[in-house]
């Protein structure tokens, strides 16, 4: 994970790049660095915790003008997340400063190499022996843009990585395999960055660097490489549409809540250009020239993972087709068996986790084509995907995830929709009234929001000194009781377990007593007279029961939450944001720090 940048311009470097780590911090925040060159002497500031920490030893420093520079905001791998494995690495010659993300797997026997010849190393990281086989090889007869490309060559695993040099203070070099690496081209300056935030303050022009390319940057210059053969490269600037306000807080307290509020805008975004001109059927075209699969594997992990679940209900239903969800790090590893008329549905708001890659890949070694789903334009997921259906949530920054759910959601039901069509399985009256459903859902969402947050509020006080939660549903609740819980652990770190309702009795009850509350999804479906019955199970064992419920929710529980009732499975567009409020109200009363959760970070770029 970790975050990178490296700017060549115009402006005092180092507030950029701290501006830019801001925006980065999501992908990891044990410590954070910077380097620049000024004086003629390289500086290195670097500390461990949070950005706020190199901000403060910054304060402390003379004002700086260097106009070029390095950042990195760390996801600890290799190595303590102390100051001494805080990136920007260095030579011990002082002259290469080096910022990384990813993961050299050879590292070991690259150090010894290098010990072997002398070398010394202050960190434990696998980073730092980049920079140090960087400064072996380049011998006076050769270049510094030769010496990285040949240093790379020995390199087994990831990176994205951006390397300074004393010796020629306005210019940087950075290349990428297999961890995002981004050009933003400015006026007069120019940037490299793990994401398009980082710079988005300052261009919104961008080139997407492929892996195994390298890319020379000076304040009006750039050059993109092959990273093996220096051949030089033609490259296309690609204008990004985002707004800069949506990779800012505006007003909200946490980007969490912020998110969470944005799911109706979400929902339009996405059926925006998605209905034929009468709103009476989906159109796709990125998959008109794609085969209708007829086995449908789809590959995610975490949050997507859940999608995938809950699109697994809906794709079968109405599409017909058998679809199997894997969670990729498991998928990837095993021997799957692929035909040739399946396909694979990668799912991942970042399209960088490392895991959905390589599901992808293995997929594509057999043949079998990739669908994407996804919300990062240009991102990993995006380009090697034989087509991409983009989830149009708009930059997700919060490492809980929440509004890109809701996206995958939307295009999920519509991908059966679509599919449902084109096969003839599904009866034109349900695909009008799930279009009709889901055109009114942002306005019943917009107004709904603030008083299911009201709701949490009240409830957490009762349960907020509870240690454990079971998170209950059937049906299309069973994922989202997955998701629940999943959002309770990664933010209050109270331990939660979503189960299928139906599966409590074969062990899980035995945990029930008074202080292990259950969060029932107890939604009006035709499986409702059935998770009431395990409800019962869990009173009879004296369990406290919060229920998602609607008006008319027969049972007496502890706490009937009820939420306005929609068509069918679109009840779920309203389930899930009561369900990441709970979290994120549970998170804020127990203090915790709710868009940078401990040991966690936004995108997934390791195994
Ligand atoms: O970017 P992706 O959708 O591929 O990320 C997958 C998971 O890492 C992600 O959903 C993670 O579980 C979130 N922290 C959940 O809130």
């Amino acid at each position: 994970m970790c975050g990178i940048i490296g700017y060549a311009g115009h402006r005092p470097a180092v507030p950029v790049i701290v501006e830019g780590l801001k925006r980065l911090e999501y992908r990891g925040y044990d410590s954070a660095g910077v380097a620049f060159i000024q004086h003629k002497a390289m500086h290195v500031i670097r500390a461990e915790g949070k950005l706020s920490e190199l901000e403060c030893r910054l304060n402390g420093c003379e004002v700086f003008h260097a106009t070029t520079g390095l950042g990195h905001t760390r996801w600890a791998t290799h190595g303590l997340p102390v100051e001494r494995n805080a990136h920007p690495h260095r030579d011990p010659g002082g002259r290469l400063v080096l910022v990384h993300n990813g993961i050299i797997e050879n590292y070991l026997p690259l150090k010894e190499q290098l010990l072997k010849k002398g070398r010394t190393f202050q960190s434990e990281t696998d980073s730092e022996v980049l920079v140090q086989l960087i400064a072996e090889l380049w011998t006076p007869d050769i270049s510094l843009l030769q010496a990285f490309s040949e240093a790379l060559k020995h390199v087994d695993g990831t990176y994205a990585v951006a390397l300074l040099n004393m010796d020629d203070p306005n210019r940087i070099w950075a290349a990428r395999k297999s961890s995002p690496l981004l050009l933003g081209v400015g006026v007069g300056e120019n940037f490299v960055a793990s994401d398009i935030p980082a710079f988005l303050g300052y261009t919104r022009d961008v080139v997407f660097l492929e892996d195994n390319e390298l890319v020379e940057l000076s304040p009006m210059d750039w050059q993109v490489y092959d990273t093996a053969t220096l051949e030089p490269l033609e490259k296309e600037i690609h204008h990004i549409t985002w707004d800069f306000q949506a990779a800012q807080k505006g007003g909200y307290r946490h980007f969490m809540l912020k998110e969470i509020f944005e799911q109706p805008t979400v929902i339009s975004n996405c059926l925006a250009g998605r209905l034929d001109a009468k709103n009476r059927t989906v159109s796709l075209p990125e998959l008109d020239n794609l085969d209708i699969p007829e086995q449908l594997q789809i590959v995610a992990c975490g949050t997507s993972y859940h999608a995938g679940l809950w699109g697994q209900y809906l794709l079968e239903s109405w599409a017909g087709i058998p679809v199997r969800v894997e969670i990729a790090s498991e998928f990837r590893y095993r021997s799957p068996i692929f035909k040739p008329t399946d396909m694979i549905l990668a799912i991942s708001q970042s399209g960088e986790t490392a895991d959905t890659l390589a599901g992808m890949r293995l997929a594509k070694e057999h043949g079998v084509p990739v669908l994407g789903l996804c919300n990062v334009v240009g991102s990993s997921v995006a380009r090697e995907a034989a087509s991409v259906i983009h989830t149009q949530a708009g930059p997700e920054i919060s490492v809980a995830s929440t509004k890109a759910m809701c996206s995958q959601l939307v295009l999920l039901t519509l991908l059966a929709l679509y599919w449902g069509r084109r096969k003839q399985t599904l009866p034109q009256h349900v695909e009008s009234s799930v279009i009709a459903g889901l055109l009114s859902l942002p306005q019943i969402l917009e107004s709904e929001l603030p008083r299911m947050r009201s709701t949490a509020q009240e409830l957490i006080p009762e349960y907020s000194t509870a240690r454990s939660f079971f998170y209950l549903g059937r049906g299309l609740a069973f994922p989202l009781a997955l998701e629940g819980a999943l959002k309770l652990k990664e933010i209050s770190y109270i331990h939660a377990e979503g189960y299928a309702a139906g599966e409590m009795k074969h062990g899980p009850i035995a945990l029930i007593e008074p202080e292990f509350p259950t969060f029932a999804l107890a939604l009006n479906d035709e499986l409702l007279s059935k998770t009431i019955s395990n409800l019962v199970e869990v009173q009879a064992r004296n369990g406290k029961i919060i229920s998602l419920c609607h008006p008319g929710f027969g049972l007496d529980v502890e706490h009937a939450w009820e939420i306005p009732q929609v068509y069918g499975p679109l009840n779920t567009f309203l389930a899930l944001p009561a369900l990441q409020l709970f979290a994120y109200e549970m998170a804020v009363y127990l203090g915790k720090d709710v868009d940078q959760p401990r040991n966690l970070a936004k995108s997934v770029t390791v195994e």
